[in-house]
């Protein structure tokens, strides 16, 4: 799986994708990441790719063309039209679901917006999919593509070493995780749960299952309140 990233801050996403279990994978060939920056396809001088918004307000916007064009050198490497997500607030929340999705496609194309905003024509010609990383506001798409690059790349086959270890996790059957434990049996006057010690493995199972609810009851009532939620 490729992931292509539209931005005018390549460096900032190359490095995180670089670091830890997204490095690896990368070096092992599981998953690809390209950097395209926009800057690079604006035919005005300077390197100028935004411009003042019609009708007045804050804020510059980025300009259509250069994105445009960015988007399209990608579409010519790889001969069609991919799946194109513009990380913007103004968007569904990102879920889990939406990451095993996005884990299916062969390409994917992030496209990062900066200043107030992005020419809505561009977007209406090639974006796919919009999607928000939480109701707050960033100053850039970048860290929200990450996010998404993250999340989506644990989801492809091979990238954690642990084969279990997507699955049985928060957000997986709308459950929060349960607490875990590792070594030592007592830390701080605090003992780990005697049933996790007991070596029996179906006693173990519903235990992590009561805790599971008990902790999403507490923490995320919401999860449990829709009948098949449908983001999961
Ligand atoms: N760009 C700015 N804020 C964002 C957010 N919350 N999610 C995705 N992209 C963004």
């Amino acid at each position: 799986m490729k992931f292509w990233v539209l931005t005018l801050f390549p460096e900032m996403v190359e490095n995180a994708v670089k670091t830890s279990i997204t490095g690896r994978a990368m070096e092992k060939g599981i998953i690809e990441f390209e950097a395209v920056n926009i800057r690079d396809y604006t035919i005005e001088r300077h390197g100028k790719v935004d411009d003042y918004p019609y009708g007045g307000g804050a804020g510059m916007l980025m300009q259509a063309q250069p994105i445009y064009d960015a988007y399209m050198s990608i579409v010519e490497k790889i001969g069609y039209e991919p799946r194109t997500v513009y990380l913007t607030p103004a968007a569904k929340v990102f879920t889990q679901k939406k990451a095993k999705e996005f884990a299916l496609e062969e390409n994917i194309v992030l496209l990062c917006g900066h200043y107030e905003g992005v020419d809505e024509r561009v977007l209406e010609k090639i974006v796919t999919d919009y999607v928000s990383i939480g109701d707050y506001v960033l100053t850039g798409g970048e860290l929200a593509a990450m996010v998404v690059i993250d999340a989506a790349s644990r989801m492809v086959p091979g990238v954690l070493t642990n084969a279990a270890s997507g699955q049985d996790e928060s957000f997986s059957g709308n459950l929060l995780e349960y607490p875990q434990y590792t070594r030592p049996e007592e830390w701080m006057g605090e003992k780990v749960p005697a049933i996790l010690l007991s070596g029996h493995h179906a006693n173990v199972e519903k235990w992590r299952r009561e805790k599971a609810i008990e902790r999403t009851m507490e923490r995320r009532p919401e999860l449990l309140k829709v009948e098949d939620n449908e983001d999961n």
